[in-house]
């Protein structure tokens, strides 16, 4: 089983990022080959300072290779070092029909957020159905929010398949349900756009003033709390063993017990997940040559793999 999936380095990772998508990415080794890539391509259309971009993809790397990914197993690279997902984009733009494109959540949500609608915007989809069309995947963890890119994929993948004749494996979309949509500090999906992220490898004060700024109501301290409807909760119980979940849920339906006493709590669960992985981190961070070499050979053996899938494809169209 091909196991491949990809995120973007346009800032700073957070919880969401971690369970919705690098949490399963790590566990999958055990299980599969994995491909893994830091989308430099795709992060071009909303960073636009280079040295904040080449800092991100730094980040990005040693905050995978922090928590656990391992090289040996896992073939981790740069997008932009396989310069063969170019090609085979244009390839797969010949049969994907505007009209789909103009349906992309993703693409009308950054509009309606006040993005320029340029190409590359428009054509984001196409790219990362080429990422994972050009590696045979089978499955691809990410988010709920990358679900009609994946549809948008198997759809593509169908079209050339049709009209050139069997070219790509159809992959199917990983998301684990409890970690689908991860709520933010105010409720909301966190992501960086929200600026309601708890970030991973955030300093202990910084992830402190995050978890003690979740977004609570102002039920009194000896009020019994309906757990299922509060933020503080509902993250605790994503980090948290299931008996620690069944204790706090009883707190708080018991009454007597405050959202700054389970935020306090969510902190002390949180830094114990986080604590080892920040320790890794800084000792990879000491050495980025290392990480830099870790990618080029990743890169060298995608390369390998993005070929063949990009000959056959070549010879399907004609141009071989
Ligand atoms: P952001 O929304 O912060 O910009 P990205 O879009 O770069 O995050 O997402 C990178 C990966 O993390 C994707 O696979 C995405 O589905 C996943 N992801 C991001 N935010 C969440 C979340 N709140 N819950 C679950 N998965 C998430
Ligand atoms: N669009 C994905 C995101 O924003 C990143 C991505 C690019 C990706 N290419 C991919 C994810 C291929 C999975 C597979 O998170």
């Amino acid at each position: 089983m091909r196991v491949l999936s990809g995120i973007q380095p346009s800032g700073k990772l957070h919880l969401g990022n971690y369970l919705g998508m690098m949490k399963q990415c790590v566990e999958l080794q055990q299980k599969g080959e994995c491909y893994i890539f830091i989308a430099n391509y795709h992060a071009l259309t909303t960073v636009s300072d280079a040295a904040v971009l080449r800092q991100n993809t730094m980040d990005v790397a040693l905050d995978f290779l922090a928590l656990g990914l391992d090289p040996e197993k896992t073939v981790f690279f740069r997008q932009s070092d396989v310069p063969e997902v170019q090609e085979l984009t244009w390839l797969l733009s010949i049969v994907e029909p505007m009209s789909r494109l103009e349906l992309a959540h993703s693409y009308k949500d950054k509009i309606a957020h006040g993005k320029e609608a340029t190409h590359a915007l428009f054509s984001y989809p196409v790219l990362m159905a080429a990422d994972i069309l050009l590696y045979q995947s089978d499955i691809v963890p990410v988010g709920k929010d990358q679900k009609q890119h994946l549809e948008i994929t198997r759809d593509v993948a169908v079209k050339f398949n049709l009209k050139f004749g069997e070219t790509f494996k159809l992959p199917e979309a990983y998301i684990p349900e409890a970690v689908a949509i991860v709520p933010g500090t105010d409720g909301q999906k966190m992501s960086k756009s929200y600026g309601n992220t708890i970030e991973i490898s955030g300093t202990e004060k910084e992830i402190k003033k995050s978890i003690m700024g979740i977004v609570t109501d102002c039920a009194p301290l000896e009020a019994p709390k309906d757990p299922e409807s509060n933020n503080v909760f509902k993250i605790y119980r994503l980090l948290a063993t299931p008996e620690q979940t069944q204790e706090m849920a009883d707190k708080f339906r018991a009454g007597g017990y405050g959202y700054g006493e389970a935020k306090k709590e969510l902190l002390r669960v949180f830094n114990e997940v986080f604590g080892p992985f920040r320790q890794r981190r800084a000792e990879l961070a000491a050495n980025p040559a290392k990480v830099r070499e870790i990618l080029l050979n990743g890169a060298e053996r995608a390369r390998k793999e993005a070929r063949k899938t990009l000959d056959a494809a070549r010879a399907a169209v004609g141009i071989d």
